[in-house]
């Protein structure tokens, strides 16, 4: 529909994936818990297992509850086929590589890349005969270097886990194109909100949901969605690995989604307003903010997304791991755990050096990651101002 081309990602966002046969005219899907389907008939049953993937059909192929996320998620990408839902963003990172890659392919893998995607490559590929190449996230149009006959996929996260170097998307996907090989990005930190991942030329766009989608840290989940020419052996590997999502955590993914945009305009303004103050302390030597010009890739971030989300890194000047310690430990309002894009805020000392291989990762002094989160940026910075103070002091300095 032409009109719908015209609609703003706020408006979709509120009305994807409603359609009134699923919601019979509640605003919300309702949870439809559900294992077993009764037929009228056993000719019926046989019609139903002839179109498993359309209608009622069995509980691991889902329900209305949780067919109308994917087809939300679907519709904030243009350009896209369709989604899955897996019980994890781990989940569908794994499921949608095992969808592009058989033993003997070669993978290319950023080497900024969230540990345990790292691992998969090191444990299960390894073990399948896929051999991992990893590549510096800077590289651009200049990854054509690196293909092989061998070369399959792409593995792209951008910005990167724990160090934020904005990739150069559009550039990797057209060498990419060139070739048949094919692109799966982690789009966890800017959401098809920020980044429509489809539209700048990735195949497949991955989400660990439990971030911002769900974005109470109540809900683990993952999604792939993949173009037209990828769907379909996305779609047969996830059902083939039996991957499924519960109706009650659809529902409140679903529940997040709708507020996804007014979240990260919040995250976003607290987050802003707190790395720009950082980088005026002297205990800090760099901020890790796309948004900031003192990130890896910030022209390309300002080239592709409409926006930022709450969660960046800082290099402190000098100091160790028990000033980075001492600092955390004492803040009032940040949380000490693993995941973010919850509504709260969250510190965390992050270790980039061991993950990374193609490129080593140098710095003065340890390195922060902080996810802000939907609380005052005043009282987020008295916090920290306190936690500098005992960052910097003379035990730890
Ligand atoms: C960038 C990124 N991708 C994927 C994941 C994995 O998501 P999940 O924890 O839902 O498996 C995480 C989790 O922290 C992440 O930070």
């Amino acid at each position: 529909m032409s009109d719908d081309h015209e609609m703003k990602p706020g408006t979709r966002l509120t009305s994807a994936g409603r359609r009134k046969e699923w919601t019979q005219g509640i605003v919300n899907p309702p949870v439809w818990r559900a294992s077993t389907m009764l037929f009228d008939s056993v000719a019926d049953l046989r019609a139903a297992t002839r179109r498993p993937n359309d209608g009622l059909y069995y509980g691991r192929r889902g329900s209305p509850t949780q067919w109308s996320l994917p087809e939300a998620l679907t519709e904030l990408e243009p350009g896209a086929a369709g989604t899955m839902l897996y019980p994890s963003g781990v989940a569908a990172i794994t499921t949608a590589l095992l969808s592009v890659l058989s033993p003997g392919d070669e993978l290319l893998m950023v080497d900024s890349a969230y540990e345990p995607t790292r691992s998969f490559c090191e444990g299960l590929l390894k073990a399948i005969g896929v051999t991992t190449i990893y590549y510096d996230s800077m590289i651009g149009g200049g990854i054509a270097a690196l293909f092989t006959d061998r070369t399959r996929a792409i593995f792209l996260e951008s910005p990167g886990s724990l160090t934020f170097e904005v990739q150069d998307v559009p550039a990797i996907c057209a060498a990419a194109k060139a070739r048949g090989i094919a692109t799966l990005l982690d789009n966890t930190w800017a959401t098809p909100l920020l980044f429509p991942a489809i539209a700048h030329g990735v195949d497949i766009t991955i989400l660990a949901c439990t971030k911002y989608i769900v974005g109470h840290s109540d809900v683990m989940m993952g999604s792939a969605t993949a173009t037209p020419d990828r769907f379909e052996k996305l779609r047969r590997t996830t059902h083939g690995l039996g991957q499924c999502v519960s109706p009650d955590d659809a529902y409140l993914a679903l529940r997040g989604l709708r507020t996804l945009g007014v979240r990260m305009r919040q995250h976003q303004e607290g987050a802003l307003e707190i790395a720009r103050w950082l980088e005026t302390r002297p205990e800090v030597a760099r901020v890790l903010h796309p948004a900031l010009p003192a990130c890896p890739g910030h022209a390309v971030w300002q080239r592709d997304f409409s926006g930022s989300s709450g969660l960046f890194s800082i290099v402190m000047a000098k100091g160790d791991e028990a000033a980075s310690a001492a600092m955390v430990d004492g803040l009032r309002h940040f949380g000490i755990g693993f995941s973010w894009g919850g509504y709260e805020s969250l510190a965390l000392p992050v270790y980039p050096a061991t993950i990374r291989s193609a490129t080593r990762w140098q710095a003065a002094g340890p390195v922060i990651r902080l996810q802000i989160g939907l609380e005052d940026p005043a009282d987020l910075i008295a916090d920290l101002t306190a936690g500098l103070a005992r960052f910097g002091a003379p035990a730890n300095g």
